[in-house]
C-alpha cells in the first residue's frame, strides 16, 4: 500500500490529489483520500484562451493552500512546529527564489505541519505550458527536500491514459484490472490529438498525431468564431446537442446555401481516407471561418447547425482513424482520454460503434471529472512508476513543455 501526493499545473488548473494505492499492473486499486482542484477558467476567459504568465502566477499563489486543503481532506495534516535544517532551507529558498509569493507561503506551511505519511510525490513535468509546469515541478522538489520524500516526474498524457482505465467501485475507490493488451489510446485535448499504442504496460508508441491544430484547439477556435466563450468545447457541444434534439431540418442548410450562393455548409472530413493515422484539423477550422465570414448575419439556428456539422466532422474523422488503428494493431482495449473525451456526442458514437461492431474490444472512457485535467490521474501514473522503483533523480527533473510520451513509430 502506498500513498501518493500528486501535483498538476500543466495548464489552467491547479490541482493536488492524494491517493492510497495497492496492487500491481495486473490488478490495482486506489482510493482518493484528498482531491482539490482550482480552475482558472474565469480568469483566462477575457483573453479567449490560457494566458501563460497569468497561469503561472495563479499556480504559485494557490499551490500551498490547495496542498494544505488536500492533506486536510486526507486527514494527513498534523499541525506541529517543525524546523528544517539550514542547508535544506537554503536549497529550497534557491529553488523558489523566482516565486517570492510561493516561497513565503511554503516556509510558513512547512514550519507549522508535521511531515505527512506520504510515500512519493508525483508531479506533471510535461507536456504543457512550460512556465506553468515549472511552478509545479519546483514546488514538488521543495516538498521533496523538506519532507525527504522521493519524486516521480509524470507525463501528463500518461495520466490521461491510465486514469481512463479506472473503474469506479464506489466510496472514492477505483480498480484497474484485467486490462487486455494491446491498448490503443485516442488522446484528445486542448494541446494534443494522438493515437498511442501500448503493447506492454507503461510502454508507449506514438502511431498517429495531428499535423496542425489539436482537436480541442479546433473546438475552441470554432467556438470563438461563433461568438461563444472560452473554453469552447462544451459550448459547441451544447449547441450541437440542441440542433440534434430540435432536428434542424436539412432544408435549413439548403436554404442557407442558396441564400448565400455558398454550397459548402457540408464541412470537410480532413484526411479521412489517408492510410496513416495522422489527423489535421486546421482545414476544418478554416472551412468554418469561411462560412462565418461569408455570412455575417448568421442566425442562431444556423450556428447550431454549424456546431453540429463541425462536431459530426470531428467525430467521423476521430472514429475512422481510431478504428483503423484498432484493427491494424489487433487492439483489445480502446481508451479515450483528454478533455475532449468529455464530449457527449463523441462518447456516444464510440460506445455505439464498439457495441455494434467490435464487441471483442473493451472501451474505456473516463468519467467527465477524470477526463479533464486533474491530479488524480497524475497520482495514478506516479503510483505505477513508484511500484517499479522508477523515481526521478532529483537533479534531472525538468519541466518540458513538449515532453513526448512515446517514441515516434519508426515505420512511418
Ligand atoms: O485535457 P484538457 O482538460 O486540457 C489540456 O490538456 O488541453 O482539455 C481541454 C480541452 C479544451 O480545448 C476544451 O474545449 C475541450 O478540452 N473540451 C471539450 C469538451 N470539454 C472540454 N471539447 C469538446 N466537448 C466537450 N464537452
Ligand atoms: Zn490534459
Amino acid at each position: 500500500m502506498s500513498t501518493i501526493l500528486a501535483i498538476e499545473t500543466s495548464c489552467d488548473e491547479t490541482a493536488v490529489a492524494i491517493i492510497e494505492a495497492s496492487g500491481d499492473e495486473s490488478s490495482a486499486r486506489f482510493t482518493i483520500l484528498g482531491n482539490v482542484l482550482l480552475s482558472q477558467i474565469e480568469l483566462h476567459r477575457p483573453f479567449g484562451g490560457v494566458f501563460p504568465t497569468l497561469a503561472k502566477r495563479e499556480h504559485a499563489k494557490n499551490l500551498v493552500p490547495i496542498t494544505r486543503a488536500a492533506l486536510e481532506e486526507a486527514e494527513l495534516l498534523l499541525e506541529d512546529t517543525q524546523t528544517i535544517a539550514s542547508g535544506t532551507h537554503d536549497a529550497i529558498a534557491e529553488l523558489l527564489e523566482r516565486e517570492p509569493n510561493l516561497s513565503e507561503q511554503f516556509f510558513d506551511f512547512i514550519n507549522e505541519v508535521e511531515t505527512p505519511k506520504i510515500d512519493a510525490i508525483a508531479v506533471t513535468a510535461g507536456p504543457g505550458l512550460e512556465p506553468a509546469l515549472w511552478v509545479g515541478v519546483n514546488f514538488a522538489k521543495a516538498l521533496s527536500l523538506a519532507w525527504n520524500i522521493p519524486i516521480v516526474a509524470v507525463n501528463h498524457m500518461e495520466g490521461h491514459i491510465l486514469s481512463a482505465l479506472a473503474t469506479d467501485a464506489g466510496d472514492n475507490m477505483f480498480t484497474i484490472k484485467d486490462v487486455a493488451l494491446p491498448i490503443t489510446a485516442l488522446l484528445i485535448s486542448g494541446g494534443h490529438t494522438e493515437l498511442v499504442l501500448m503493447r506492454s504496460w507503461l510502454s508507449y508508441e506514438l502511431i498517429g498525431q495531428t499535423r496542425d491544430d489539436a482537436v480541442g484547439e479546433a473546438f475552441d477556435k470554432v467556438a470563438r468564431m461563433l461568438g461563444l466563450p472560452y473554453p469552447g468545447g462544451p459550448e459547441i457541444s451544447r449547441l450541437a446537442e440542441n440542433a440534434r434534439l430540435e432536428k434542424i431540418p436539412v432544408e435549413t442548410t439548403a436554404s442557407i446555401a442558396t441564400q448565400n450562393q455558398f454550397p459548402q455548409w457540408k464541412l470537410p472530413r480532413p484526411m479521412l481516407h489517408d492510410k496513416k493515422y495522422d489527423f489535421s484539423f486546421s482545414g476544418l477550422k478554416t472551412a468554418v471561418r469561411y462560412i462565418v465570414d461569408k455570412n455575417p448575419t448568421i442566425s442562431a439556428t444556423q450556428k447550431k447547425y454549424l456546431a453540429m456539422e463541425f462536431e459530426d466532422a470531428v467525430t467521423e474523422v476521430l472514429l475512422n482513424k481510431t478504428m483503423r488503428a484498432v484493427i491494424d494493431t489487433n487492439t483489445k482495449t480502446l481508451v479515450l482520454g483528454g478533455g475532449v473525451s468529455a464530449n457527449t456526442h463523441i462518447r456516444q458514437i464510440f460506445k455505439r460503434v464498439i457495441a455494434d461492431k467490435y464487441s471483442d474490444v473493451s472501451l474505456y472512457i473516463p468519467r467527465s471529472s477524470l477526463a479533464t485535467d486533474n491530479a488524480i490521474m497524475i497520482a495514478l501514473a506516479g503510483f505505477y512508476h513508484a511500484n517499479r522503483d522508477q523515481y526521478t533523480d532529483f537533479s534531472t527533473i525538468v519541466a518540458n513543455g513538449n515532453a513526448s510520451l512515446a517514441t515516434q513509430n519508426i515505420d512511418e
